[in-house]
């Protein structure tokens, strides 16, 4: 007996297509070749857990305490962290009871937010190209997405000002993330200021996804929308352990930022989950209150590769602008080459693997995004494999 007869739900239906499924295929077929894929595709972080985090985990785990159904609303002394965290950080207070939540990831609660607050048919504004959650978690809940189509020459940043008066009246909630995957644009905080006046002016919900806080360069400080005066009436920030810490198989988000907003996706996930396991919440405190010189030493390590690509890729044609943040660089395919096919040649052709810019959107057609998560020696055999291909710009 089969079940074909029974359809996913229309949300599912009505999901964007999966463009990597054929450069997944090519790439398990490469891999029982035993090819040596260079995987540069994901933003998996290749480093490990910083020793005193695991360690912190090792000894929660010992914790029978820590065996049970942890807190709904995340442990006491992990809320507690955040908050300290944000004042240290940003000099922004928060309430750790009413305006900090755990997250099991931030892409969990990004989506759950979705849910959590779009009706059917609500408007949402969403830049494109932008993370898939920040488009796919509104279509899910039934919403209907009005993109903001990114430009390079305007930075990647989102205009506001060609933004329809009717569509802002309309819309009900903005996602935005700077600095940026995939673009690696980074926000000047003139643009958190207007677009806390904007939020403001049309009543609509700011949801920023700070997940590459700590991923900056060159004594460049990412902006937390919450330092902006008034910003806390209207929005809500999103962050990972998963990038900074290496930490993207732990699971372990949270989100900051209005009361009203978090006591809703509070309620939505008291229904649908229990929670990070308790230990990992211990682990998670230890990394938050980690010295600055962990920090420095990521940064570092980032802002090598980032110059030893851009630099590769400078002698291969093209010219890159310098990143100011982020594990990306933002690559334009060669002339009338789409996202998907330039991928896939590079892959065919090279064993590289590169994410095409049409996963995170329309918006996105016409560039590959390449994560720095390999030492500068696997870069430098990307590059290598690239010249003996002949793929340049
Ligand atoms: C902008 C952005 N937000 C959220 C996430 C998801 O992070 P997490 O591991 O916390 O779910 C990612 C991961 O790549 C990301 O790039």
């Amino acid at each position: 007996m089969s079940l074909n007869w029974i359809a996913p739900a229309q949300r599912i239906q009505k999901l964007p297509p999966y463009v990597f499924a054929r450069l997944d295929e090519l790439k398990a077929k490469a891999r029982e070749q035993g090819l040596d894929l260079i995987d540069l595709g994901m933003g998996n972080p290749d480093g490990a857990t910083p020793q005193p985090v695991v360690e912190a985990a090792i000894e929660a785990l010992q914790n029978q305490r820590n065996h049970g159904y942890p807190p709904f609303e995340g442990t006491a002394n992990f809320r507690r962290a955040i908050t300290n965290w944000y004042y240290r950080r940003y000099d922004v207070k928060l309430d750790p009871d009413s305006e900090a939540l755990p997250l099991l990831g931030s892409k969990e609660g990004l989506a759950h937010l979705a849910i959590a607050y779009i009706n059917p048919g609500d408007l949402v504004l969403v830049p494109t190209p932008a993370y898939p959650a920040h488009f796919r978690g509104p279509v899910i809940a039934g919403g209907q997405v009005h993109n903001l189509v990114l430009k390079p020459d305007n930075g990647w940043l989102i205009d506001l000002a060609s933004i329809p008066d009717e569509v802002a009246k309309k819309a009900k909630i903005l996602y935005f993330n700077y600095p940026s995957n995939p673009t690696a644009a980074t926000a000047p905080r003139e643009f958190f200021e207007e677009i806390v006046a904007f939020a403001r002016k049309y009543e609509i919900l700011l949801v920023h996804d700070l997940c590459y806080a700590e991923l900056a360069f060159d004594g460049y400080q990412p902006t937390s929308l919450l330092e902006i005066p008034g910003a806390k009436d209207i929005s809500v920030e999103f962050h990972t352990m998963s990038k900074t810490y290496n930490m993207a198989g732990w699971r372990v988000g949270f989100v900051v930022g209005n009361r009203h907003i978090i006591q809703g996706l509070r309620t939505l996930k008291t229904n649908l989950d229990y929670g990070i396991f308790a230990a990992l919440q211990t682990a998670a405190e230890t990394a938050l209150q980690l010295p600055d010189s962990y920090l420095q030493e990521v940064q570092q390590r980032y802002r090598t590769r980032r110059d030893f690509l851009i630099k590769g890729l400078a002698d291969l044609g093209w010219q890159i602008p310098k990143t100011k943040a982020t594990m990306y660089i933002w690559v334009p395919c060669p002339a009338k080459i789409g996202s998907t096919d330039f991928a896939l040649d590079v892959l065919q052709q090279t064993g590289v693997v590169v994410t095409p810019g049409n996963a995170f959107g329309v918006g996105g057609e016409g560039y590959v995004r390449i994560s720095l998560i390999a030492e500068c020696e696997r870069l430098g055999e990307a590059l290598h494999r690239f010249k003996q291909a002949g793929i340049h710009y």
